[in-house]
């Protein structure tokens, strides 16, 4: 979508429409609505006065102008209560009305620079959020259907009217970071909705050569043979059941003058979960091709971070394997040993993702990071517990998950820390090696998180489980069915944050 930035007057733009927001149970109307209601002849007064308009949140009108103006429709959009205002409900609100326009083959919408001050929200941020709601409620994976003949037209062109010259700056900034942020949210999307047969580890690590090019980011990929010499025993454990070649992608982004890495970011890359030899049920089995939510997550806020040249350093690692009970696959008993020396018993092939995550852990300490934060579609215990509207945050570190928290506040992509009582580790002792993968007595999420902990070590660290917040069952807010692009918005505003202490 072509995004452009005019001063002056709105009531002088052509265009498809016009979007404007309005609070519940106001008397007096601000600008920009106050002029467009006289332009259109107090239309809009006149139906907040009839009951037709109220300012609930989400309220969609559509006002056609019948050439009393030069665009063709004034939308106005219901915000709810002004003290309930937020960016995530501007968000949740363009999203909606965007996508009723594209319905009605409009192809070009207007909005207007507003919104400052109101719940200490500025112009850039509300900018921002208009932004990321439109780009993100109009996105749609049609990349695999052929033929369709009534294919929707997409919004093509975003004007934003500033009322004066003086904020031009702010309107550019918070637009560029709103379309760095949903684009990079959008390549995530775009990676879990990628059928399994068009995404295996090698093509990961393809995606990751493009990203790593397109932003001057370094990139390794380590083969199999390499990971067998660092000793990623776990990992390989799991590879070993499928035909495609594991790959662990580690990719680089230097900010600032040094060799410290001041952050590592680990996805979970299981491109496909079949369980292995602890085979999944079939049904909704084909879900299991977002089983590299995390990893897609991790690379995808990379391309956000280089693009707003943080001063920062971040390496992310995706350990990118494919879960498959073939001849030579890892079984139930088996044991494996990890990176750091610690044997691990198999008790079920399918809690595969804290194998691969253990020696990206290990390997995270190897290289000395400073805090570590993993991203990952981990447990189905975590989806019932919070089912699709919050990630489980777990760590061992409070100002960590503090931030991280605060951040996904800021992004609306809400975090819910979860318990990390030492009793709960107990559940993970084996009989015959150092640790279990799998646990008896309920609290899944949480001795699957006690389980990474052991990896991660002394490290401030801060675990992410995403299984219920990754893909959306239907359309809500700015999600659209399928792969939410959940949590890249949250990672990178706590790099921002961390950037910003520095
Ligand atoms: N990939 C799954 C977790 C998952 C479930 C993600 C639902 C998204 C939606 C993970 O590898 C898994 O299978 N976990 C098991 C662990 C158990 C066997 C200890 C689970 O949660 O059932
Ligand atoms: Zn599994
Ligand atoms: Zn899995």
């Amino acid at each position: 979508m072509k995004i452009s930035i005019v001063v002056g007057d709105i009531t002088r733009q052509k265009t498809g429409a016009i979007i404007v927001g309005l609070f519940e149970g106001k008397k007096i109307l601000d600008s920009p609505v106050v002029i467009l209601d006289k332009a259109l002849r107090s239309v809009i007064s006149r139906l907040i006065k009839s009951g037709q308009i109220k300012g609930k949140l989400d309220e969609i009108n559509i006002i056609h102008s019948l050439g009393e103006l030069p665009a063709d429709r004034v939308v106005v959009v219901g915000m709810g209560k002004k003290k309930d205002f937020t960016t995530d409900r501007i968000r949740g609100a363009f999203a909606e009305v965007c996508r009723q326009l594209k319905k009605q083959r409009v192809n070009d919408i207007t909005i207007v620079a507003d919104g400052v001050g109101i719940n200490a929200i500025t112009m850039e941020d509300s900018i921002q959020a208009m932004t990321e709601g439109t780009l993100l409620g109009l996105y749609s994976f049609r990349k695999y259907m052929s033929g369709i003949e009534d294919k929707p037209i997409d919004i093509k062109k975003m004007t934003i009217v500033a009322d004066r010259k003086a904020n031009i700056p702010l309107v550019e900034n918070g637009s560029r970071r709103g379309r760095i942020l949903a684009e990079a949210a959008i390549l995530a999307r775009d990676m879990v909705n990628e059928p399994a047969n068009y995404m295996t580890p090698t093509d990961m690590a393809e995606v990751a050569v493009r990203v790593a090019r397109e932003h001057g980011l370094e990139l390794t990929v380590l083969d199999e043979k390499e990971m067998q010499k660092l000793g990623m025993g776990a990992l390989l454990g799991v590879a070993q059941g499928s035909c495609q070649e594991p790959k662990f992608i580690i990719l680089g982004y230097n900010g600032r003058n040094s060799d410290e890495i001041d952050i590592t970011l680990v996805g979970k890359g299981i491109t496909f979960d079949s369980g292995g030899i602890s085979i999944k049920p079939s049904s909704r089995m084909e879900e299991m091709k977002t089983d590299m939510a995390g990893g897609a997550a991790i690379m995808a806020a990379m391309t956000a971070i280089a693009q707003l040249k943080l001063r920062i350093n971040v390496t992310a690692m995706i350990p990118a394997v494919e879960n498959l009970p073939g001849g030579a696959a890892l079984k139930p008993g088996d044991v494996l040993k990890a990176i750091t020396g610690k044997t691990i018993e198999i008790i079920t092939t399918d809690a595969e993702g804290r194998l691969i995550l253990a020696d990206a852990l290990g390997y995270a300490n190897m290289l000395k990071a400073k805090r570590i934060i993993d991203v990952a579609t981990l447990t189905g215990a975590c989806q019932v517990a919070l089912g699709s509207i919050c990630t489980g945050v777990f760590g061992n570190d409070q100002e960590l998950l503090d931030g991280i928290i605060a951040a996904g506040d800021i992004a609306g992509e809400p975090m819910w820390q979860m318990p990390m009582y030492d009793e709960y580790k107990e559940q993970n002792k084996s009989d015959i090696a150092d640790i279990k993968n799998a646990a008896k007595g309920g609290a899944g999420a949480i001795t699957a998180a006690q389980f990474l902990a052991v990896f991660a070590g002394n490290t401030p660290w801060v675990h992410l489980d995403i299984a219920g917040t990754s893909f959306a069952d239907k359309e809500r807010k700015y999600y659209t069915k399928g792969a939410t692009g959940v949590p890249v918005r949250t990672l990178v505003n706590l790099i921002m944050a961390i950037s910003d202490r520095k």
